[in-house]
């Protein structure tokens, strides 16, 4: 039998094989790596009392912004100065500043509750708007993709509602200053909405009305888009219903405000199965019932190469005209993930149109990438 090559081991051994180890000359071995952690140590204590330098008495207490946050872009004292000036002030943070610095961005959080923190992630990096799937259960709305994903404490309240409501609490802060102010999630930009996507996994009929009654914090405080009847008022945050979700459940009800959506079949719009109101003439989809339509975009143009053809470009733009001629946004779905640089292609294609919104698995990527 040939030799074993005895390699590192970070997994349980029995007592016999460790001794062998132990025996000479693989002792030396042993007393040269353990030199060597002990002097890794030893360095990062010394880096570590260098940070606090010669003002090593007024250390910085953990304030609202941790201090190390802050990087060094200058050399000179001013670098340490600005590091230590959020602690040291604790002027750093202002009401609204939970979000600040956040660049919004056309970015559909696609199947949002597959991210480790579902909501507040997609918020972080920019993505504008986010998607529940919902099933109806005993009452109430679990989160998930499938059934065997379901737990119940991942509820759309637990997941979605809450958190929202918590960050649009911090956005529209109750101060000296201002009162009932109707801002985004965003600080830098205050009329931007957040767009919320209810994917409906059971029937309509069972699902909505729990969907509706659960959007109550966000009613109550007039933080949701609506339509009065006469007009689109613009809010913080706009539903819209999609999965299971259909014009006659959501959209056919007269009671006014209506405040949620529903989305539109792209591949419809304008053409001439469109569905119609009881006068035969009036599209049954428009910008009252529907800011945004959306497609596959496999089913829109077929299987796609490396990047959309000049041929399936082509269709994108006239899907994207016709759903702009009724004052409706797009979003494709069933866009290619892999491999990343034909997702990337893919992207600057659908951006370039423009599409509405893109949809996203990988969230740093979109918002982050150089693509
Ligand atoms: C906002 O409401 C709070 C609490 O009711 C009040 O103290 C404050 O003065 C109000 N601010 C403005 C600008 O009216
Ligand atoms: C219509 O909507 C209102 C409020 O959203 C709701 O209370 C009512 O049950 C709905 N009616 C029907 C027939 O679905």
């Amino acid at each position: 039998m040939p030799a074993k090559v005895s390699s590192f081991a970070f997994f349980p051994q029995s007592r016999s094989r460790i001794r062998d180890r132990l025996a000479p000359p693989s002792y030396v071995a042993y007393l040269v790596f353990i030199m060597l952690i002990l002097a890794l140590v030893v360095q990062y204590l010394f880096a570590l009392a260098d940070g606090h330098g010669p003002h090593g008495d007024d250390e910085v207490e953990a304030g609202p912004v941790d201090a190390a946050l802050v990087e060094f872009t200058a050399s000179g004292h001013i670098g340490k100065f600005v590091q230590e000036w959020p602690g040291k002030t604790e002027l750093s943070e202002y009401p609204s500043s939970f979000t600040r610095g956040i660049e919004p961005k056309n970015i559909h959080s696609h199947n949002d509750y597959w991210q480790k923190v579902p909501f507040y992630q997609g918020l972080s990096v920019g993505a504008v708007s986010t998607e529940a799937d919902v099933w109806a259960f005993d009452g109430d709305l679990l989160i998930g993709h499938e059934k065997t994903a379901l737990d119940k404490k991942r509820t759309f309240r637990s997941l979605y509602i809450d958190p929202i409501v918590d960050v649009l609490e911090k956005q529209n802060p109750a101060t000296e200053f201002v009162n009932n102010t109707r801002c985004g999630p965003f600080d830098e930009s205050c009329y931007q909405t957040l767009y919320l996507w209810v994917d409906l996994k059971t029937g309509a009929e069972e699902t909505w009305p729990l969907v509706e009654a659960q959007l109550a914090p966000l009613r109550e405080r007039n933080w949701l888009t609506k339509w009065t009847g006469k007009a689109v008022i613009p809010g913080p945050v706009t539903v819209i219903g999609t999965g299971s979700s259909n014009w006659e459940v959501l959209i056919a009800n007269k009671t006014r405000p209506r405040d949620y959506f529903v989305d539109a079949p792209l591949l419809k719009i304008g053409s001439k199965s469109e569905q119609m109101h009881a006068d035969g003439k009036t599209p049954l989809y428009d910008s009252t019932s529907s800011p945004f339509a959306t497609s596959s975009l496999i089913q829109a143009v077929g299987s796609i190469k490396g990047e959309l053809s000049e041929k399936q470009l082509k269709q994108v733009e006239s899907l994207v005209k016709a759903a702009k001629e009724r004052g409706i946004l797009t979003r494709f779905w069933e866009t290619p993930n892999w491999p990343t640089r034909r997702r990337h292609n893919i992207w600057r294609q659908l951006l370039d149109v423009p599409v509405g919104l893109l949809n996203v698995d990988d969230l740093e990527d979109a918002a982050f990438g150089d693509w």
